[in-house]
């Protein structure tokens, strides 16, 4: 294993080199022919149902998440994304001559979302999934461009990258993207209609969902070979979203439509990095396409969902009096929770996933409520971390596991401390 992952780092480091000293001229000389910073401001007239249609697209694309700093005006930049190799920007694409991308044409814009390649010339760090939006077709991302040209131009300075050596180097890229720019889309079930069709360019290209939901490689990378079978980019993971473990935690195409219509479905709701990807995309996507995702998701032929768990006196006497104490309130003694108001926990899909990280984030850290504008009444959930000791804490997620999620008591004070 060990060696493997050092033989393909090898690799990467003698292409990235190799790569890049080609590369060095070409994109030297072609900087000197044409001044790739200047040049005319665009003026782009575009009926306008392809206006409103590239407006559709941007959110199914999400570009709004990154390219809006909180607080800021929208696809004025300024984001800040840690990653493991330092902090980088997402970029002002108003129209903006100067600041945004008020001077691109649409071919600049093109290349940006196929190629990675900015306007200057240089790379594009995969920060920005380009990965994904190469699927994009040209007429998509036409549309996209006559919206966003039509934006109100920003004066928003983009702020500098702050990588280490070598990533500060972004013709590293070079060799990166030969390794790891594919032309062909994963496909997680099986499926030929045109819903199916749709919802895989919706799920790989334009949601982008594996950014989140596909493992990564050592370079960064997304595993393609295991698309969508779950990653922990940040606090709370992305679940594995093929169909056979959605479908083990109950999900059917109705719940998925729900979920991802408006973040609220009989087998939960959404928090955490998904929570806003519901907010400013999915839920504007139109009935046809949602299912088109659902459709993807699951298959044409959907697996059926797993039965709810049996409940199972083998659950703690310390859970459960917690649970009564501390959560019942809510989300009610029999686990039903509220309709359309608190989520269930019976057969709720955090309680039935194997690995129970999120279910101790959601308790410890609680929901906040600006997790729910779209429900303003419902107040937040509080979080636990200072009314439960690790060894509570433990207790009442195994309860909880075990009497609805069908899945076994083994959670270690330990592993509730690692996650403080
Ligand atoms: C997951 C976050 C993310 C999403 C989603 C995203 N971008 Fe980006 N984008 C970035 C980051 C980060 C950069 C800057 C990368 C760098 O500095 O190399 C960037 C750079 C760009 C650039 C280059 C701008 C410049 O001045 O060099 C363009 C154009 C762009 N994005 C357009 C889009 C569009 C259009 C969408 C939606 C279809 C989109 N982005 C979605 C993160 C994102
Ligand atoms: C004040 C009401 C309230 C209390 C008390 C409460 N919760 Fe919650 N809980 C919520 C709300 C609201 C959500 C967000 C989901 C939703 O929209 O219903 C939530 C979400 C969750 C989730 C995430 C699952 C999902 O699908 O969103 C878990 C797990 C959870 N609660 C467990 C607990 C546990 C365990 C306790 C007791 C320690 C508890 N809750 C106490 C209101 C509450
Ligand atoms: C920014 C990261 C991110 C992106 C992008 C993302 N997800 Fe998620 N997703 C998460 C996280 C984190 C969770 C766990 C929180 C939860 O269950 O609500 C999640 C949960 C889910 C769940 C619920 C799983 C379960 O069993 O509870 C589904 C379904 C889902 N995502 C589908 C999608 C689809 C479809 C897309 C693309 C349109 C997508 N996600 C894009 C981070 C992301």
């Amino acid at each position: 294993m060990i060696v493997r992952r050092i033989g393909r780092r090898l690799v990467i480091i003698a292409a990235i080199v190799l790569i890049a000293g080609v590369a060095a001229a070409a994109v030297a000389t072609r900087n000197l022919r044409s001044g790739k910073t200047g040049g005319p401001l665009q003026a782009v007239s575009a009926p306008a149902d392809v206006v409103a249609r590239g407006k559709y697209l941007a959110a199914a694309a999400d570009c709004a998440a990154c390219h809006t700093a909180p607080g800021g005006a929208p696809f004025a930049g300024g984001l800040a994304m840690p990653s493991g190799f330092g902090t980088i920007y997402a970029t002002n694409i108003t129209p903006d001559p100067d600041d945004g991308i008020g001077r691109w044409s649409a071919e600049d814009f093109w290349r940006a979302l196929h190629d990675g390649i900015r306007r200057d010339g240089r790379q594009l760090y995969p920060a920005m999934p380009y990965t994904s939006y190469r699927g994009m077709t040209r007429s998509d991302a036409d549309a996209i461009y006559a919206y966003m040209m039509r934006l109100r131009p920003m004066k928003v300075a983009n702020r500098r990258t702050e990588l280490n050596f070598p990533f500060n180097i972004r013709l590293g890229m070079l060799g990166w993207n030969v390794l790891f720019l594919h032309d062909s889309l994963p496909a997680v079930s099986a499926g030929s209609s045109p819903a199916w069709q749709r919802g895989r360019y919706l799920v790989n290209v334009l949601g982008h969902c594996g950014e989140c939901h596909t493992p990564r490689g050592i370079a960064g990378e997304m595993e393609l070979s295991r698309a969508l079978t779950g990653f922990a980019l940040s606090r709370v993971a992305a679940p594995d979203i093929t169909p056979s473990a959605l479908a083990s935690r109950g999900w059917t195409a109705a719940g998925l439509r729900a979920y991802l219509g408006r973040g609220l479905a009989r087998q939960g709701s959404a928090f955490g990095d998904m929570h806003p990807v519901i907010m400013l995309s999915t839920r504007n996507l139109t009935a046809e396409d949602l299912d088109a995702v659902a459709t993807y998701l699951l298959g044409d032929k959907a697996p059926p969902p797993a039965p709810a768990a049996t409940e199972s006196a083998a659950a703690n006497d310390a859970g459960r009096m917690s649970y009564v104490a501390l959560c019942a309130g809510c989300h009610g003694l029999d686990g039903n929770g509220v309709p359309n108001t608190v989520v269930a926990m019976r057969d709720n899909s955090t309680l039935r996933l194997a690995d129970p990280r999120n279910l101790i984030v959601a308790m410890l850290d609680g929901i906040g409520a600006e997790n729910f504008p779209h429900r303003a009444s419902m107040q937040a959930m509080p979080g636990f971390s200072d009314k439960l000791s690790d060894a509570e804490a433990a207790a009442l997620a195994n309860y909880l596991r075990v009497t609805w999620g069908g899945q076994k008591g083994d959670v270690t004070p330990a592993a509730v401390q690692a996650l403080r």
